[in-house]
């Protein structure tokens, strides 16, 4: 019962990244609709806003099935795509920390998005990190983070809407968002990563990972 909850709520998750992601893959298309204060990005630096926009739209796509791929037969698939998915985030991490010093929505959107960058960057190159040296167990609860930061990308725009709808002001409801958008994403699986998520497992000996790799176990 519980495995079927968990897998209703991951493909859940999983379509609603898929078609945010490929809503955002408009930018890519002539004449594309605009989200608002998005133009100047466009017209100024259109090379980091759209590798900003393919590192996003590629980790959203990949992101949200690496939590079903990592055992069983998708194994393959799962470090082939892992690997896209680290490169993506810090790609687009980088990215976007230039256009958030960039954002024409003011200094505190910018300090918003400013750090969210900086947190994709760290929780993402800490989890390929614990992924090469073979501790899965520490590799999985970076994963749960960074893919937690990457998911800011579907509640920030639902946040938008919503504050439209509530006939919030713009200029001030955007620079409460890009903190809104990840840091209760952020809180809400550090609780859940202490309270009921996966335990931190110490680092596998080489010669067990290595056997352990043909045997089924994790992969990096
Ligand atoms: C999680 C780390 C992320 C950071 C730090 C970040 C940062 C930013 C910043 C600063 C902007 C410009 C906002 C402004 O100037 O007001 C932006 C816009 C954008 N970002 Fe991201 N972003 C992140 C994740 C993503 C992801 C995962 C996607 C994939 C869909 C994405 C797609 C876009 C798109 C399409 C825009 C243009 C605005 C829009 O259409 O809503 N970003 N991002």
């Amino acid at each position: 019962m519980q495995r079927v909850a968990h897998s209703t709520l991951f493909g859940l998750l999983a379509l609603i990244c898929l078609a945010v992601a490929l809503f955002s893959a408009r930018y890519f298309m002539p004449s594309p609709i605009m989200a608002e204060g998005m133009a100047p990005h466009l017209q100024a630096r259109p090379v980091v806003f759209l590798t900003h926009v393919a590192g996003g739209v590629t980790a959203l796509a990949l992101g949200a099935f690496q939590l079903v791929t990592w055992r069983g037969p998708r194994r393959r698939w799962h470090r082939v795509a892992g690997r896209i998915y680290v490169a993506a985030c810090l790609i687009g991490a980088g990215a976007g920390l230039a256009l958030a010093l960039t954002s024409p929505s003011g200094p505190v959107a910018s300090t918003g998005f400013g750090l969210l960058a900086v947190f994709w960057f760290g929780t993402t190159a800490l989890a390929w990190r614990k992924a090469v040296s073979g501790d899965f167990g520490q590799h999985r609860r970076w994963m749960i983070r960074s893919l937690s930061l990457t998911f800011a990308a579907v509640t920030l725009r639902i946040m938008i809407p919503a504050g439209e709808m509530l006939r919030l002001d713009f200029a001030v409801a955007y620079p409460a968002i890009a903190f809104l958008c990840w840091v209760p994403n952020l809180l809400l699986v550090e609780v859940w990563l202490r309270t009921w998520g996966w335990e931190a497992s110490p680092p596998a000996p080489r010669r067990f990972q290595d056997t352990a790799a043909s045997a089924g176990s994790p992969p990096a």
